[in-house]
């Protein structure tokens, strides 16, 4: 697999490079970061600290995604239109985890899929998925009696809030009960929390890698569901299994869910 890494000299796309350049089936052939990225120009293996290998980060996304089959992304919202529409000319594959996306990208992702199979997912560990489905399940099994809501925490350089993991759990606590309302902050005269509220939660700070807990409260108990990802190699191992997936599969929107069948 001939994979390109967009976002490729932050904390995700550095980690991709590790791990991709560790695994025998995959060849690294372009990086692509920022236009004003100081790191532009260097090589991608000593940033990630394996030693050199050749691929140096490159600010012009196309020439990044030269000769690639697939595209990882972990960039920032706003780079992603412009990445999918390159992809998508390109007839390179898509895979993007990058969160906090607006409408301007998530149409471009869905023009894209029109030509090259995309596949985006706001976190690309399986736990998660089966945390979804555990919140969909518990939700639709306790009621409306119970209040839900959702607190998530991550590193002090986090620019977006809530995470895009914090939605996915909010989307699955709404598909069993679609009067469920997001709500993300509290403060002052509030009043008595109405039954459709769903509060979010988000703690920033130090070095957390991205802990999610749902809370079902109920009259006399209460369930906590938790994931805590302790390390950002499961995401970008989940996105490396992801790309093996969606090469050489027809162009459409693919989802996490299909990668693990
Ligand atoms: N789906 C998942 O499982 C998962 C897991 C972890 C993180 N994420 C998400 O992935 C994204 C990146 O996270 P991170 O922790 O790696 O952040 P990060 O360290 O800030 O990395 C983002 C990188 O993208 C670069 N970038 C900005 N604009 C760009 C452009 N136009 N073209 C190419 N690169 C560009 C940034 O460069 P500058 O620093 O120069 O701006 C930076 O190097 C976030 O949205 C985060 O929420 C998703």
């Amino acid at each position: 697999m001939k994979l390109a890494v967009h976002g490729a000299t932050g904390r995700m796309g550095l980690a991709v490079i590790r791990l991709a350049a560790a695994a025998d089936d995959v060849q690294i052939v372009g990086g692509a970061c920022a236009a004003d990225d100081p790191l532009a120009g260097r090589d991608l293996g000593e940033l990630s600290g394996i030693g050199a290998l050749g691929v140096v980060a490159s600010p012009d996304t196309a020439a990044a995604l030269l000769g690639a089959d697939v595209v990882i992304d972990f960039s920032l919202a706003t780079a992603v239109a412009s990445l999918v529409t390159s992809a998508a000319r390109q007839g390179v594959a898509v895979v993007s985890g990058t969160t906090n996306l607006d409408a301007a990208a998530t149409a471009a992702l869905e023009r894209a899929a029109s030509s090259v199979p995309v596949l985006w997912a706001p976190n690309m560990s399986l736990g998660i998925e089966v945390l979804a489905d555990l919140v969909t399940r518990a939700v639709r099994g306790l009621g409306s009696d119970y209040d839900v809501e959702i607190v998530e925490l991550h590193h002090k350089k986090k620019v977006d809030a809530p995470s895009g993991t914090a939605r996915r759990l909010a989307d699955a606590a709404r598909s069993a009960r679609p009067d469920l309302a997001e709500r993300h902050a509290r403060s002052g005269n509030v009043g008595p929390r109405p039954e459709s509220e769903l509060g979010v939660l988000a703690v920033r700070g130090g070095d957390v890698v991205g802990d999610h807990t749902v809370f079902l409260l109920g009259n006399g108990e209460r369930l906590e569901l938790t994931h805590r990802a302790t390390n950002r190699d499961l995401f970008a191992a989940g996105a490396l299994r992801a790309a093996r997936f969606v090469v050489g599969k027809p162009a459409r929107r693919y989802a996490l869910a299909d990668v693990l069948g």
